[in-house]
């Protein structure tokens, strides 16, 4: 959809995509702390965050009043307020934003949930297009091993029963997530998206990633110089825990 603006500003996006539980969120924060110690500026705006439309969104979850479309609008309410504070303010600035979920959420639930294919990619026309988008594919039952190991019960909308494609819970949130999939492998091509192989080990991925976003860097700004390699050996690379950080040794 060449009707995406080509953003010109002297900042760079990057943004995660991919079904829940592929290691979007994982990702991102690794990307994050290593850009933070190389120097940069780096904004983070996560899908769905938007004091905006919390509200309304809670009140329409609990009483189950949202229609595909409704949420198709809220989404985009949400994004259209984080578009215009949390992203383009940091690109004019020269900054780094990494954004965990994209236009291409909306684009995969929603069309996921019938909603017109065509309307729902014009209603983001204004989206900015990102320097580089990563989507994470992942085989079903790997993701849904990661997320429903531990989970008792899936909330209504998240396992996709609006649809009406099973009253089992877990069964509608399978067929729910095959169809994300399947919007998701079609979107590839359309949008250029890079393929990550998100079965791969947490630090193979993060090292592929950095390999990939470093010649992007070229000409940006630093807030200041890169760490130390001493001081770099501190800086978590792991999900933080009560514990202290889990080391991956990705240095
Ligand atoms: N490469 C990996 N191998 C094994 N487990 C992983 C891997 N990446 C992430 N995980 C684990 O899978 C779970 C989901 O990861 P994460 O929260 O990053 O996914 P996500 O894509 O952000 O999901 P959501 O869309 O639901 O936010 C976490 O428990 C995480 O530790
Ligand atoms: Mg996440």
């Amino acid at each position: 959809m060449e009707t995406y603006g080509l953003h010109h500003y002297p900042g760079r996006l990057f943004v995660v995509e991919g079904v829940d539980g592929s290691g979007k969120s994982t990702q991102i924060a690794l990307l994050r702390h290593w850009l933070v110690s190389e120097g940069y500026t780096v904004f983070f705006s996560e899908w769905n965050s938007s004091l905006l439309v919390k509200k309304t969104t809670s009140r329409g979850k609990r009483k189950q009043l949202l229609t595909p479309t409704t949420f198709s609008l809220i989404h985009a309410t949400d994004f259209a307020d984080r578009t215009e504070h949390d992203i383009i303010p940091p690109l004019k600035a020269g900054a780094i934003v990494l954004a965990d979920r994209y236009i291409y959420t909306a684009f995969a639930r929603d069309v996921a949930r019938n909603v017109d294919q065509a309307w729902v990619r014009e209603l983001y026309q204004f989206a900015v297009q990102p320097t580089r988008a990563f989507y994470f594919r992942v085989p079903l039952e790997v993701s849904l091993r990661r997320i429903l190991t531990g989970r008792s019960e899936l909330k209504y909308y998240e396992a996709g029963m609006d649809l009406g494609l099973s009253n089992d819970p877990r069964q509608s949130f399978i067929m729910f997530q095959q169809r994300i999939v399947d919007e998701y492998e079609a979107m590839v091509s359309e949008f250029d998206l890079t393929i990550m192989d998100a079965t791969l080990p947490i630090p193979e991925q993060q090292r592929q990633m950095r390999k990939l976003v470093l010649p992007h860097l070229a000409g940006l700004r630093r807030q200041r110089p890169p760490l130390p390699a001493k001081e770099l050996e501190n800086i978590a690379y792991g999900i933080e825990t009560p514990q202290g950080t889990n080391r991956l040794g990705l240095k």
